[in-house]
């Protein structure tokens, strides 16, 4: 089964037990998630709870340099619906790592993967209507705007909107980046 996806400046790798305590930390850890993400604080027991009830299929991956360094994160995770054929993605690179181009790459090996994978027909992502950068990256990965999401997310005091994009399996048409993995492994 695969742990890694190869990109060209940037690898995904699976989240593995023994990085649980290097993750409690990012995630209690204000200023990795940004300023239009939720202020979460979860505990190490809650962070490992998590994980013992994911599978692999169902893995969250750390951005990675190509000297292994990690350096951000990205993650699916199914979109509530009883007719639904789709699944969202959501990201953050730490701040010393930002404007290099590299999550542009992740979101391009991301979707590689859950299009060569799962058997869907749409991604969608959503940002605080205040987040440039992240609907810059998301419009760099080919993600079309749709519109606004009124009120969904309690942040820092206020509900605030976001705006909802996609990219449709037609769209994606073939792989960009994702061609093999660790040990030659197929990633589906
Ligand atoms: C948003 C975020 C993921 C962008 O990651 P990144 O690795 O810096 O993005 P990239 O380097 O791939 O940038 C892609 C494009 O977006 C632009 N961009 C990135 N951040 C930007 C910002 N804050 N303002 C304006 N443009 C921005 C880049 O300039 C680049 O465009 P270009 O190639 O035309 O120059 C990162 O800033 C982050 O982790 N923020 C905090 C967490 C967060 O907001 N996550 C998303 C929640 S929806």
């Amino acid at each position: 089964m695969f742990r890694l996806l190869e990109g060209k400046n940037v690898n995904l790798r699976v989240v593995e037990k023994e990085d649980l305590a290097f993750l409690a930390e990012w995630f209690n850890n204000p200023e990795v998630f940004g300023e239009y993400n939720p202020l979460v604080q979860v505990s190490r027991t809650e962070i490992e709870k998590n994980y013992g009830e994911k599978k692999l299929e169902e893995a969250d991956f750390f951005i990675e340099g190509k000297d292994g360094r990690r350096i951000g994160g990205i993650w699916h995770f199914n979109v509530i619906h009883p007719a639904g054929n789709q699944l969202e993605i959501g990201y953050f690179m730490v701040s010393t790592e930002r404007g290099k181009g590299y999550c542009t790459e992740a979101i391009n090996i991301m979707i590689d993967y859950l299009f060569l994978s799962k058997n869907i027909e749409r991604i969608q992502a959503q940002t605080d209507v205040r987040n440039v950068g992240s609907q810059k990256v998301l419009e760099k990965a080919g993600f079309k705007m749709e519109g606004t999401i009124r009120k969904p997310f309690f942040l820092r005091g206020q509900l605030r909107d976001t705006s909802l994009y996609s990219i449709l399996r037609e769209e994606w048409k073939e792989p960009k980046i994702l061609t093999k993995t660790a040990k030659g492994e197929k990633p589906f």
